[in-house]
């Protein structure tokens, strides 16, 4: 079969590979501890589950308008408008399946055939993937740990010219945990102005699973609203990710193009999923704050583990549920240290280049798990490195 040229541009998420690997090793009967995968261990609050279930029963089962059913639309526009300071209003919100597709159709929207995009890197897989699919040149902002893994605003504003058609930004982000602040964001929107014809993409899906500082959104810096995409969702604060319900907050413009996108690749979000939303936002955020209290607190044991492992260091992550600590003292790479945690320990991880070129020398892992499994891990990785280090004799493996 030949497939079409634009299959060769696009990239992957490996966390789905590990994954995959993972289970296989566990069907020949090894025990596998999972800090691969960025998902919430908790289960979806049951309020929530027990509003879709009544959503079937009462006959949400049919097609719904393709940017999702008003009740929704406004019970998101009214929670950004609370969390982010500024007015947003249901008509500038797309219903997605997942917050994915946000990424997927504000680029297909807005890139042409080599228009520069400006990412981060290391950063989410799909960004770049999705660039390189709709004819973009990628540009990646290297996420140094020398600083905190914030992103080096400066050199970000260094590259926008005019090829630039969009940034992406990612606070919290996946993988570092890193975070910006206002004034990193205010020296962007300072430089944008001088670039009115580059769209920015702010990806704050981790925005309530920050532990240090307040999380600021470009958007609600003066004249941003109208070139900010804000990308938001359920799969992680609400532990929804298996219902696949996400959202774009859009420039007024941008709307009608994303929603046409939308009947052209899913006609609408699932129904009564749609409804389970409305009572995420609508109901107790109780759980959702119990559960952010619980991987603040897995946060201090596995960033303190790391630290006690020879060749291991982390630096503490603002925000997100990722550790991404720095590996070059074992001597191993990262995809020879991940491969080898997972096949002799029996711990599942990502290498740091799974999430772009510049994640060499880390590795990313989740702590949605439970604290006795992260201490199950700490101890095989310990052990697993001990092990690599007897056996290529004194001093580090080659
Ligand atoms: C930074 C970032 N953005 C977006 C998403 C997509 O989330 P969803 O599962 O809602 O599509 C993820 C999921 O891992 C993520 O880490």
């Amino acid at each position: 079969m030949q497939f079409a040229r634009r299959m060769g541009q696009l990239g992957t998420e490996t966390a789905f590979e590990v994954l995959a690997r993972a289970r296989a090793l566990e069907a020949q009967g090894r025990d596998v501890v999972h800090l691969e995968i960025g998902e919430p261990d908790f289960d979806t609050p049951a309020h929530i589950v027990e509003a879709a279930c009544e959503a079937l029963r009462n006959g949400y089962t049919h097609y719904t308008p393709a940017a999702g059913i008003p009740e929704l639309r406004e019970a998101i526009a009214s929670d950004a408008t609370k969390r982010r300071g500024i007015e947003f209003s249901p008509e500038d919100v797309v219903v997605t399946p997942g917050g994915k597709p946000i990424m997927f159709y504000s680029i297909l929207a807005l890139v042409d055939e080599g228009d520069e995009v400006i990412y981060p890197n290391p950063g989410f897989p799909i960004y770049e993937s999705m660039i390189q699919f709709a004819g973009g040149r990628p540009v990646p902002i290297q996420i140094e740990e020398a600083r905190d893994f914030s992103l080096d605003v400066e050199k970000l504003c260094d590259s926008i010219n005019e090829r630039t058609r969009m940034v992406i930004l990612n606070s919290p982000h996946n993988p570092t945990g890193g975070s910006l602040s206002r004034a990193d964001l205010e020296a962007l929107a300072a430089t944008l102005e001088k670039f009115p014809g580059v769209t920015v993409l702010a990806d704050e899906i981790y925005s309530r699973m920050l532990y240090e500082g307040e999380h600021v959104s470009l958007a609600s810096l003066p004249g941003m609203r109208e070139r900010t995409i804000v990308l938001d969702g359920f799969s992680k604060i609400y532990a929804m990710t298996g219902w696949r319900l996400g959202y774009g907050l859009f420039p007024r413009e941008l709307v009608a193009p994303v929603t046409r996108l939308m009947i052209n690749s899913n006609s609408c979000t699932a129904s009564a999923t749609q409804i389970a939303g409305v009572a995420a936002l609508t109901g107790s955020q109780e759980p959702s704050e119990r559960m952010v209290a619980e991987f603040r607190r897995r946060r201090e044991v596995i960033v303190n583990g790391l630290n006690q492992i020879e060749g291991i260091t982390c630096t503490m992550p603002r925000g997100a549920f990722y550790a991404f600590p720095n590996i070059t003292g074992t001597g191993f790479t990262s995809r020879e240290l991940a491969d080898l945690l997972l096949t002799e320990g029996g711990v599942a991880t990502l290498a740091g280049t799974a999430f772009g070129s510049f994640g060499e020398g880390y590795l990313r892992l989740s702590y949605a798990n439970s604290i006795e499994a992260i201490e199950k891990a700490l101890a095989r990785i310990a052990e697993t490195l001990e092990k690599a280090r007897s056996t290529a004799g004194s001093g580090a493996p080659a």
